[in-house]
């Protein structure tokens, strides 16, 4: 695992920015793992500066999500699609075709999980994820639990990540209570990783990550197997380290 402690979360940002463009510069074909929540928001607006910009091009990339609440229609404003859109895709060329993200309604829901991962295998697997991480150490909404789940799959949230998620609805009741989720061995198949955190909230779950015995109660400890890993973290984050 490399790791890299940067000042701030517009620094986090602006070097997570500059890895994704330079993977898209070496091969416009890239296959993208995207995440979504409060972490990744500074990482999409540097891109879309850079696109803006002339420097990067999204028309040939396709991209996966790492998850989507269940029982949520894309067009809510709390759909992880409405979150892309609405801070990524619009404001880039990547083609609707290309986005791929778990079908939160599906009628069949095993069926979507089935599928999902065979999209990704056809597209020739990840070249380069982004990971949020959970105060839990959750990646994904791969919660914390008595094993690892390999494949996307239909998960309960945890209560810890009901109660950070709160923030974004207006009441915690209105929080999905399940998702679904890449799971860890769709993870752990992407070609490269990076796993941005910031803010001292997330200083215990680094610290478990990177020192801490893998274990699928700290879910993100199980990229200790990874070879290529990249973690960058604010100076908080790393407090713990
Ligand atoms: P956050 O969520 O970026 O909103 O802190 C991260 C996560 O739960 O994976």
């Amino acid at each position: 695992m490399r790791l890299i402690v940067v000042d701030n979360y517009e620094e986090m940002s602006k070097k997570a920015a500059s890895i994704m463009a330079s993977q898209i510069i070496l091969k416009p074909e890239s296959i993208l793992g995207l995440a979504t929540g409060s972490t990744p928001l500074g990482m999409y607006k540097e891109l879309i500066k850079m696109y803006n910009d002339g420097e990067v091009d999204f028309s040939q990339v396709r991209t996966f999500n790492l998850d989507e609440y269940y029982g949520i229609r894309r067009d809510n404003e709390q759909s992880y699609y409405y979150y892309m859109d609405n801070n990524f895709f619009k404001y880039i060329n990547v083609k609707e075709d290309n986005i791929n993200i778990p079908n939160g309604t599906a009628e069949d829901v095993e069926q979507e999980c089935i599928n999902y991962d065979k999209r990704i295998k056809e597209s020739g697997g990840i070249d380069i994820q982004v990971l949020g991480i959970g105060v839990n150490g959750h990646i994904g909404f791969n919660e914390p639990d008595v094993n690892f789940e390999a494949q996307t799959h239909l998960v309960k949230l945890d209560k810890k990540t009901i109660e950070s998620n709160a923030r974004f609805f207006n009441s915690i009741e209105e929080v999905p209570v399940k998702a679904v989720s890449m799971g860890m061995k769709t993870i752990m198949n992407s070609k490269k990783i990076i796993l941005l955190a910031n803010g001292i909230n997330k200083a215990d779950a680094i610290e478990k990550t990177m020192k801490g015995k893998i274990s699928p109660e700290v879910p993100a400890s199980i990229l200790q197997l990874h070879n290529d890993v990249t973690i960058i973290v604010d100076k908080a984050a790393a407090s713990k380290l």
